[in-house]
């Protein structure tokens, strides 16, 4: 059932905001940073383990399989860095949530040092910049900062052109933005 709870219409559209601290450098994954992904996805998926009941594996890891990332066929991941240090990435799937055409955000971190610095805003454009069309986002139905975070930063680049549902059943539960990225914006 897809509950539909907003449109994102003129809520925050092209405001003026913040300037980031330190401009990352985001760009598509390489080959030698599937590694550092990895631990990362560890980072994350610890950090979001109050929200999203997952246990360790018999070598202490979660374990997220990045196969389909390492082919770049359909799947891929994007890093942020700072300084020449990691500090977040972005794995990116086929829409499979509310439709079939377009990206879906599969997972996106930002490690805790560099948050609210504007390090999450600029791996995300990066990631709509490098795949085009019909976005869906979602967040869990608990995860109330990446809600906000999701809001301010589609609704920016959007202009405010975002409709916003809340889904309880289906293969995924939980708040899902959706709106077309224009590479020109
Ligand atoms: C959510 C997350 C990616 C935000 O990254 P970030 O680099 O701190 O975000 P930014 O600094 O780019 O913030 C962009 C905007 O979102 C807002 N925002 C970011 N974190 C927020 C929070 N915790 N609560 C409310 N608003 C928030 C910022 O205020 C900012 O708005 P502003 O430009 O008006 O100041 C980061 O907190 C994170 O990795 N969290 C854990 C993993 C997670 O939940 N991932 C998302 C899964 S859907």
């Amino acid at each position: 059932m897809v509950e539909k709870i907003q449109s994102g219409q003129g809520m925050e559209a092209g405001t003026q905001h913040g300037v980031n601290q330190v401009e990352p450098e985001c760009r598509g994954a390489r080959a030698s940073d599937f590694p550092a992904l990895q631990r990362m996805l560890e980072l994350y998926q610890h950090d979001i383990s109050d929200l999203y009941d997952q246990d360790l594996d018999e070598r202490g890891e979660y374990g997220y399989d990045l196969t389909r990332h390492v082919d770049a066929v359909d799947s891929f991941a994007h890093v942020a860095l700072v300084d020449g240090h990691y500090a977040g990435f972005a794995l990116v799937g086929p829409a499979f949530v509310t439709q079939t055409d377009g990206w879906w955000m599969e997972q996106f971190f930002v490690l805790r040092k560099y948050r609210r610095g504007q390090v999450g805003a600029a791996l995300a454009r990066h990631v709509f910049q490098s795949h085009p069309g019909a976005w869906e986002v979602g967040q869990m139905p608990g995860n109330l900062p990446a809600q906000a975070f999701w809001r301010k930063v589609i609704g920016r680049i959007s202009e405010g052109r975002y409709t916003e549902s809340r889904l309880t059943e289906g293969r995924w539960k939980g708040v899902v933005q959706r709106f077309r990225f224009d590479p020109t914006n």
